[in-house]
C-alpha cells in the first residue's frame, strides 16, 4: 500500500527520495514526507496530499543532506493528515513504516504508562518510541536498538529507521511486507519496491522475512531478528520500469490476483482473537438486539460480495439479511428505518449510487455501517460506523483482491454477529476462525497453479458465450465469474443459480457452450452434480471447480480444477480464484486491454 525509499550516500537525498516515491505513486497514497539528516539532526517535512504538495512544502522548508528516508502513506490506522504522515520522529529517531502493528493498543498503553507522549494516531509512532527508548537506555548501536524494539511488536511490517546520532547508517526490518536494498557506488538505497530505485541501480538484494538490514554508504549487512548474520548475493534486474511496477507480471490484474493471499492476511491481522473465539472490527461493536434485520447495499462486485455476506451472516447469526443493488434500492422509496442496520459495501468508498443509498438510509433513521477499502473516503465518512478491508490500492479496473478481502470482511462480520446473537457457539467459532487463518496459504496454492487455468482458457477462449453455475454461497461466485469474464474479455457470460437452469438457460446448452460449474463439497453438492449431469447430457462442455479428493466428479466433467477444502462459509474465497484466473487468461488470449477494459472506470462517481 504505502511506499518506502531510503538513501545513504554523497548526493542530495531529498531529490532521490521524492523521485523514488514518484515511481510508487501508482500504488495510491494520501500523504507523503521525508526526513533528511543535516548538521547534527534530521529535518522532517511531511504533509497530507500528493507529492506535489510535499515538493511545495520543501521549497519553503528545504531539507538538504545526504542521508534520508521518504514515505508515501496510504492510511490504515489514523486518518490521512499532516500529523499522521510519516516519518515519525521521537527524540533522535525517525521511522517510516509499511504494514500494520497488530498489538498497537497494548503497546500504546504500555508506552503511555512509561510517560511517552504521542503526536499522532498511528501505530508507526509507537515503534519510533520503542527504538528511542532503547537508545535512551544506552544502546548505541542502532541495529541492536531496532532488534530490541522488534521483539515488542507483532504484525506485518517493513520499517526503516534513522538516528540523528549516527547519520551514516539506516536500519531496516521486514516481516511480511516487501523490502529491497539497491546497491550503488559509494551509495546505497532501500525501497519497498524495486521500481522506486530502478533508475539509480539494477543491483538489488531482496530482503527476506524476519531480516534486519543495516545499510551504510559502502556496506550492507543482513541478519535475522536474533542477530544471526545472513548473506545473499544481489540480483541484477532486467525488467523495464513498467514491468517492475507490475512486479514482473504482465498486467496489474494478474499481479493483484497473486497479491490476494497477502491482502487477505492483512485484512485478518489484529482482528481474530483465537483465545476468546471472537473478532474485532476496528472498534465497531454491533448489538443484534438493537436491529431486526440487515440490509446490504452495493454495486457490481461489491454487490456479489454482499450476496455471499447474506449467506454467511444468516448462517452464523440467524439475523435476516436482505441484499440490494444501490442503484435500484435508492429509487424504490425503500422501507427502512430505525431498527435496521444498513451495510454499504464499496471498495472505493466513492460510488455515487451507494453513497446516495447511504444518504437515503440515514435520512430514514437506519444505522449505517460502511465496509470500504479506502480510509476516509466519502461513504465511510457519511456512515455511522466503518471498518476497512486492507487490500491495498487496486489498480486493475476489474476487482479481484478487493472482492476476496470483502468476503473476509463478511466472515468477520458473521462471526461478530453470530457470537453476539448467541447462535454461534465458541467451538464452532474457533473452528471457523482457525479455517480463516489457514486461507492465505490455500489461496497461494491456487494462484500459484495458474498454468492449468491458462490451458483451459486456451481451449475454450474462442467460445461466443459462457455459463457459470453455482448454488448457495456459490451462486454469487457464479455471478462474479460471469462479470469478470465479460468485463475484460468482452465475451458474453451469464451467472445462474444452478437450480434455475431448467427454468430457462438450459435452452442455451450445446457442444459450443462452456459451462463452469462450482461444485465444492458441501450440503448442496449432490444437487449441483445433478445440474452438471443435465449440462453434460446436452453436450455442454463442463469445467468443474471441485474439492481436492473428490473422486466422483472425474467421470462427469471435461475439465476439473481441484481446490483445497475449507469451511462451507469460506469456500467462495477459494472458488472465485480460478474464475479470476480463467477470465484473465481468456482475455489475455484475446489480447484485450485487461487493466483498462473499454467503457469502464475504476471508480463510478456518477449515476
Ligand atoms: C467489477 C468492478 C465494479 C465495482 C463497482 C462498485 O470488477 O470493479 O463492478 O465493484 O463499480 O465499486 P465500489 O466497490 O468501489 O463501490
Amino acid at each position: 500500500m504505502c511506499g518506502i525509499v531510503g538513501y545513504v550516500g554523497a548526493r542530495q537525498a531529498t531529490l532521490i527520495l521524492v523521485n523514488g516515491l514518484r515511481k510508487l505513486e501508482y500504488r495510491g497514497y494520501d500523504s507523503a514526507g521525508v526526513a533528511v539528516w543535516n548538521d547534527g539532526q534530521s529535518r522532517v517535512v511531511r504533509c497530507r496530499g500528493k507529492l506535489a504538495a510535499l515538493e511545495e512544502k520543501l521549497i519553503k522548508e528545504p531539507a538538504p543532506g545526504s542521508t534520508g528516508i521518504g514515505h508515501t502513506r496510504w492510511a490504515t490506522h489514523g486518518r490521512p493528515s499532516d500529523e499522521n504522515a510519516h516519518p515519525h520522529k521521537v527524540g533522535s529517531i525517525s521511522v517510516i513504516h509499511n504494514g500494520i502493528i497488530e498489538n498497537h493498543l497494548a503497546l500504546r498503553q504500555e508506552l503511555a504508562a512509561g510517560g511517552s507522549k504521542f503526536t499522532s494516531e498511528t501505530d508507526t509512532e509507537l515503534f519510533a518510541h520503542l527504538v528511542e527508548r532503547e537508545v535512551r537506555k544506552g544502546t548505541t548501536d542502532l541495529t541492536a536498538a531496532v532488534r530490541a524494539a522488534l521483539a515488542k511488536v507483532h504484525g506485518a511490517y517493513a520499517f526503516v529507521v534513522m538516528n540523528d546520532k549516527d547519520p551514516s547508517t539506516l536500519v531496516a526490518a521486514k516481516n511480511a511486507s516487501p523490502m529491497v536494498v539497491g546497491l550503488g557506488d559509494g551509495e546505497n538505497f532501500i525501497a519497498s519496491d524495486v521500481t522506486a530505485i530502478l533508475s539509480e541501480t539494477r543491483k538489488i538484494i531482496f530482503v527476506e522475512e524476519g531480516e534486519i538490514v543495516t545499510v551504510t554508504r559502502d556496506k550492507v549487512t543482513l541478519s535475522d531478528f536474533d542477530g544471526k548474520p545472513r548473506t545473499r548475493e544481489p540480483k541484477t534486474i532486467t525488467w523495464s520500469a513498467t514491468q517492475a511496477e507490475k512486479a514482473g507480471f504482465k498486467h496489474y490484474m494478474l499481479k493483484e490476483i497473486h497479491e490476494q493471499p497477502r491482502s487477505v492476511a492483512d485484512t485478518l491481522v489484529g482482528r481474530v482473537d483465537l483465545e476468546k473465539d471472537d473478532v474485532y472490527l476496528d472498534g465497531v461493536e454491533l448489538d443484534p438486539k438493537k436491529f431486526k434485520r440487515i440490509i446490504f447495499i452495493a454495486c457490481g462486485t461489491s454487490y456479489h460480495a454482499s450476496l455471499v455476506g447474506e449467506f454467511i451472516i444468516e448462517a452464523l447469526s440467524r439475523i435476516p439479511v436482505e441484499v440490494d443493488l444501490a442503484s435500484e434500492w435508492r429509487y424504490r422509496d425503500p422501507i427502512v428505518g430505525p431498527g435496521d442496520l444498513v451495510v454499504a459495501v464499496s471498495q472505493s468508498g466513492e460510488t455515487a449510487d451507494t453513497m446516495a443509498a447511504v444518504r437515503e438510509a440515514k435520512a430514514k433513521g437506519a444505522q449505517v455501517l460502511a465496509i470500504s477499502n479506502v480510509l476516509e473516503s466519502s461513504i465511510p465518512r457519511l456512515a455511522d460506523m466503518a471498518f476497512y478491508t486492507h487490500a491495498g490500492p487496486e489498480i486493475g479496473v476489474a476487482s479481484t483482491k478487493a472482492f476476496t478481502t470483502q468476503l473476509i470482511a463478511m466472515a468477520l462480520l458473521g462471526v461478530h454477529l453470530g457470537r453476539r446473537s448467541g447462535h454461534l457457539k465458541a467451538p464452532q467459532a474457533r473452528e471457523l476462525l482457525h479455517e480463516l487463518m489457514l486461507l492465505p496459504q490455500k489461496m497461494k496454492d491456487i494462484v500459484d497453479s495458474g498454468a492449468q487455468l491458462q490451458a483451459i482458457a486456451r481451449r475454450y477462449g474462442h467460445a461466443k458465450g459462457f455459463l457459470f453455475l453455482g448454488r448457495g454461497a456459490q451462486y454469487p461466485i457464479a455471478l462474479e465469474g460471469a462479470l469478470k469474464l465479460k468485463e475484460i474479455s468482452y465475451i458474453h457470460a451469464e451467472g445462474y443459480a444452478a437450480g434455475e437452469m431448467k427454468h430457462g438457460p438450459i435452452a442455451l446448452i450445446d457442444e459450443n457452450l462452456p459451462v463452469v460449474v462450482l461444485v465444492p463439497r458441501g450440503p448442496v453438492y449432490d444437487k449441483v452434480v445433478s445440474n452438471l449431469a443435465e449440462v453434460r447430457a446436452r453436450q455442454g462442455k463442463v469445467v468443474a471447480i471441485a474439492t481436492r479428493g473428490d473422486v466422483d466428479i472425474g467421470g462427469i466433467a471435461d475439465e476439473i480444477v481441484m481446490l483445497p477444502d475449507t469451511a462451507v462459509e469460506l469456500q467462495p474465497i477459494l472458488t472465485v480464484l480460478p474464475l479470476q484466473l480463467l477470465s484473465y487468461y481468456v482475455a489475455d488470449f484475446k489480447g484485450t486491454d485487461i487493466d483498462q477494459p473499454r467503457n469502464l472506470a475504476k471508480s463510478v462517481t456518477v449515476e
